[in-house]
């Protein structure tokens, strides 16, 4: 289970840098602040500030013990203040005290460096560094030989810096720092900053933590649908102690997410002083994870988003990855925004009043992220689907956390849409295409998609790629997850494959399609010859009389 006060705990410690001068703490700990999105702290700087002069006029005139208690007093103040990434002074870990609080309240991580490599960096700024002057490489030799055993006990991890620059020092810290949260998070790391998707029962209780931890304290702006809201608006509130929170709930459904409900929402906002410093919180499914994404990315050029998603699929996938947008008359998701949210909740809690058509449309594309990349959580969903299907925990947390790791994967290494991101479109062209054949709302997302990838499956099989016995496999987990695989009956070739542009006025030809090469591996092929296609269709469209 969730262990809430560990995770909290983690994500509110500030990560300091220790280190003698000349490592690059205040160079890699400003690119990582940026990084993680926390504020940057020096506490040179600090002491400087409060005094009023610099660290060499400081020395000179008190001395290093005057220079030692204004530093003692910057990293208290420092670490009283929101989480931060701190940069310390070499000496800092003289201090009992000071070991004491980096100990307790920091992530500390020791940056190493040769004495050759520093002496040489040093030397040129040695006004800078008082305690160098007159022979930087002996003075270093010992500093380090004094400093090097209490580094070494304070510090929770360590890493030498010489060959690395400053990019390169604060990425592996970054990834470090990711690893050892707990294993309730994933973090997606997009071209703008970082963000950690926390798939949980309770996840919720998080909530003013983690808006604590990521230096959110504005003012909630809660955006939810008329279904959900009433069930979760005061358990949210509640969640959210001392802060400022407004509601609003939109109708639900797929209709809201128009220019016409933005507008709304921008004259709601700015009707109650929405401000730079605010958060957006979207609490709902799809609809309104990509309405309210919208709206925060771009009320006053952006303010801060969080995405707290309350389907299966928002879980696992819409939540997830940065798009946001609304339809326009001329079709779905055409206006839109790339906006990261800065933290994605998902309470699997919340999943209980979901309504079970919804829930099981959602788990279609947890079954197609084990396809196209995680073999072994579709060997676990076929074990677990009915123990998923009661909403059994923590298997239900563990198996959506790991759906959701998939598309934090793909979408890590991919933020726009390119080549990798591609294979999330398995079973989606037939699927697509059969949404709107059907008529949109006749079949959810999850069902089209669960017939579009037994189709695809087809198709893979025909090619040489997928073999019977993993189409079979495919086929037996969609359906014992309640999925539908056979096309809804009364639809022609035509009518199915017009809305992809593949209906007969397309000659010939072929078309690039998601296949699967196995279960766990996806491939985009370029070359799919069209009448095959057409073929499947066909015999599929047979079966369904
Ligand atoms: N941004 C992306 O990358 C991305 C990816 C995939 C899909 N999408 C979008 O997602 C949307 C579909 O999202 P969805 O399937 O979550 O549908 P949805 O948001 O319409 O939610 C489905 C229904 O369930 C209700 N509901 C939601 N959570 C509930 C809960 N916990 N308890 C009770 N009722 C609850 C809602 O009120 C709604 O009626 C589509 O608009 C699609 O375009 C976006
Ligand atoms: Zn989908």
């Amino acid at each position: 289970m969730l262990d809430k006060h560990l995770l909290q705990r983690r994500y509110q410690r500030h990560i300091a840098l220790i280190g003698l001068s000349g490592t690059g703490k205040t160079s890699a700990g400003r690119l990582l602040a940026q990084q993680l999105g926390r504020p940057f702290v020096d506490t040179d700087v600090l002491v400087e500030q409060a005094a009023g002069r610099s660290i060499a006029e400081i020395f000179s005139s008190d001395g290093e013990e005057a220079f030692r208690d204004l530093e003692a007093a910057a990293l208290t103040r420092a670490i009283a203040g929101e989480p931060a990434v701190i940069a310390t002074g070499g000496g800092i870990v003289l201090r009992e005290d000071n070991r004491r609080l980096l100990r307790d309240s920091c992530w500390t991580v020791w940056l190493k460096a040769a004495l050759e490599y520093l002496a040489r960096r040093v030397e040129s700024d040695t006004s800078e560094r008082p305690l160098l002057r007159g022979g930087a490489a002996a003075r270093l030799a010992a500093l380090l030989a004094e400093r090097e055993p209490l580094y070494a006990a304070i510090a929770d991890w360590s890493i030498a810096t010489d060959q690395l620059s400053p990019e390169e020092v604060s990425t592996a810290v970054a990834r470090c720092w990711r690893e050892q949260q707990a294993p309730e998070s994933l973090w997606v790391t997009a071209g703008n900053g970082c963000y950690p998707v926390i798939v949980a029962a309770g996840a919720l209780d998080l909530l003013s933590s983690m808006l604590d931890s990521l230096g959110i304290s504005g003012r909630c702006w809660l955006i939810s649908d008329d279904q959900l809201g009433p069930l979760y608006t005061e358990q949210v509130v509640a969640a959210l102690p001392g802060r400022r929170v407004s509601s609003f709930a939109v109708p639900s459904g797929e209709q809201s997410k128009s220019l016409e409900q933005v507008s709304v929402l921008y004259d709601w906002l700015l009707a109650g002083g929405v401000e730079r410093g605010d958060v957006v919180l979207a609490l709902g499914g799809g609809v309104v994870g990509d309405l309210a994404g919208f709206v925060a990315s771009t009320i006053l050029r952006g303010i801060a988003l969080v995405q707290l998603p309350t389907t299966t699929l928002a879980m696992i996938d819409s939540s997830i990855g940065g798009k946001t947008g609304v339809n326009h008359p001329r079709g779905k998701n055409l206006i839109g925004t790339f906006y990261p949210p800065r933290l994605v909740l998902a309470d699997t809690r919340t999943l209980r009043t979901l309504p079970p058509r919804e829930y099981v449309a959602g788990l279609a594309e947890g079954i197609k992220h084990g396809i196209i990349a995680d073999a072994g959580l579709f060997a676990d969903l076929e074990d677990s689907i009915q123990a998923l299907l009661r909403l059994e925990e923590p298997l239900t947390s563990n198996l959506l956390r790991r759906a959701a790791a998939v598309k934090v994967d793909i979408v890590s290494a991919d933020e726009r849409e390119s080549h990798r991101r591609m294979v999330l479109n398995y079973g989606h062209t037939l699927g697509h295409a059969l949404e709107v054949a059907a008529g949109y709302g006749t079949l959810l997302h999850g069902e089209a998609i669960s017939i579009g990838m037994e189709l695809a499956g087809r198709i893979a099989l025909r090619l040489g790629l997928f073999s019977q016995a993993e189409l079979e496999r495919q086929r037996a987990l969609l359906r014992s997850a309640g999925l539908p695989t056979r096309l809804p009956a009364g639809l022609t070739a035509d009518v199915l494959l017009a809305p992809v542009g593949l209906d007969k006025k397309r000659q010939g030809g072929s078309v690039r399609w998601v296949l699967p090469e196995r279960i766990g591996s996806a491939v985009v092929v370029d070359h799919v010859p069209l009448d095959l296609v057409r073929e499947i269709v066909a015999e599929a469209i047979e079966e369904s009389r």
